[in-house]
C-alpha cells in the first residue's frame, strides 16, 4: 500500500513536471539595447528545451534603434507589460532582463508595487549606471567617456535612454541635476514615488544579479552588481555603498531575507550572456524553477 502511494506520487511529480504547466513559471525576457527580441532566441529555445511546457513571452517592444528612447518612456510600456502578463499567470511570473533591458525591467518592476514577479534575473545590466562607451561607438564613434556628460547631462541627452543612466564619477552634482531616470529609480532624488518603488523591489520573492569582469561593456562591470566608481573610480561593493546602507530601495531588505542572489561569472563577455549554452546553464536555469 505504502509503496503503492509513493509510485503514484512520483507519478503525479513527473507528470507536472512533464506538462509543465504545474513546475515551471512563465519567463518574461528583456533584450538589450540596440537589439530585439530576435537576439534572445537561442535563449528561449534552452529554456523550451530544458524546461519543457515553460511559457516564455519575449518581448518586442523598443527593439533596435528604439531601445535608444527615452527611458521612462519605454519602462512605462514594459510596465504595462509585465502586468498584463502577470494578470494571465496569477501563480507569478519570472522576469529577465539583458543588459539595458535588465535596468528597464527594474525600474518596470520598481514602478507596480503589486505585481506578481517572484524572481527577477538581471543578466549582466547596468543597474548602478554606466561609465564606458564602447558599446555607443555604433552610434556616437568618437564619443569618450570623459566628455560624454557633455551630451548626456542635458535636456537633450536625457532623450536617450543612455542619458538616463549614465553615471559619470567625476560629475555627481550634474548626474543629480539632468538625470531623469537613475537618480529616481535609485531613490538617489526622493520623489512621490519613492516609497512605491521600494514596495515593488521588495515584493520580490528573489533578486538574482548577475555579471562578471570579463564583460568588456558594462563599466564597471561591478554595476551589474549595484557595486559602483567612486570620485577616485575605486569600485565600491554595493553593502558599503549608501542606497544599500540606508536600505533606500529594499536590496538590504532582500539581502536580509536571503533573497538576494549575486553571480559572479569570469570568462564572459557581454555578448555571450544569453548566447553561450554552458553560461545559461550555469548562471540562468538553476533560477527558474
Ligand atoms: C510618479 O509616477 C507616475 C506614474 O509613473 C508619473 O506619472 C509621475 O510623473 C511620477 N512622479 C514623479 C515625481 O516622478
Amino acid at each position: 500500500m505504502r509503496l503503492q502511494l509513493h509510485i503514484l506520487l512520483a507519478t503525479l511529480a513527473s507528470c507536472s513536471i512533464l506538462s509543465g504547466t504545474l513546475a515551471y513559471k512563465p519567463v518574461v525576457i528583456l533584450h538589450g539595447i540596440l537589439s530585439g527580441p530576435e537576439s534572445m532566441t537561442f535563449l528561449v529555445r534552452e529554456i523550451e528545451k530544458l524546461h519543457p511546457g515553460t511559457v516564455v513571452y519575449n518581448c518586442d517592444k523598443f527593439s533596435g534603434w528604439y531601445s535608444l528612447e527615452n527611458a521612462w518612456r519605454q519602462v512605462d510600456q514594459v510596465r504595462d507589460y509585465l502586468n498584463e502578463v502577470g494578470k494571465l499567470h496569477p501563480e507569478g511570473i519570472i522576469v529577465l532582463g539583458y543588459s539595458q533591458g535588465g535596468l528597464l525591467a527594474r525600474a518596470a518592476i520598481q514602478s507596480l508595487p503589486n505585481h506578481n514577479v517572484k524572481t527577477f534575473i538581471s543578466l549582466s545590466s547596468p543597474q548602478a549606471g554606466q561609465y564606458g562607451t564602447s558599446f555607443l561607438h555604433l552610434i556616437f564613434p568618437d564619443l569618450a567617456a570623459k566628455t560624454a556628460f557633455e551630451l548626456f547631462y542635458s535636456r537633450v541627452g536625457q532623450h536617450t535612454s543612455v542619458g538616463g543612466y549614465w553615471n559619470d564619477p567625476h560629475e555627481q552634482d550634474l548626474y543629480m541635476k539632468y538625470s531623469e531616470f537613475l537618480p529616481l529609480i535609485n531613490n538617489e532624488k526622493v520623489t512621490s514615488n519613492s516609497t512605491s518603488f521600494k514596495m515593488g523591489m521588495v515584493r520580490l520573492d528573489k533578486l538574482v544579479m548577475i555579471g562578471g569582469p570579463n564583460d568588456d561593456v558594462i563599466t564597471p562591470w561591478q554595476s551589474s552588481h549595484f557595486s559602483y566608481y567612486d570620485e577616485n573610480l575605486d569600485v565600491i561593493p554595493f553593502y558599503q555603498r549608501k542606497f544599500f546602507t540606508d536600505d533606500s530601495i529594499g536590496i538590504r531588505t532582500l539581502q536580509e531575507a536571503d533573497k538576494l542572489i549575486i553571480v559572479v561569472k569570469p570568462h564572459v563577455h557581454h555578448l555571450a550572456w544569453h548566447t553561450r549554452q554552458d553560461v545559461i546553464h550555469e548562471v540562468i536555469m538553476p533560477y527558474l524553477d
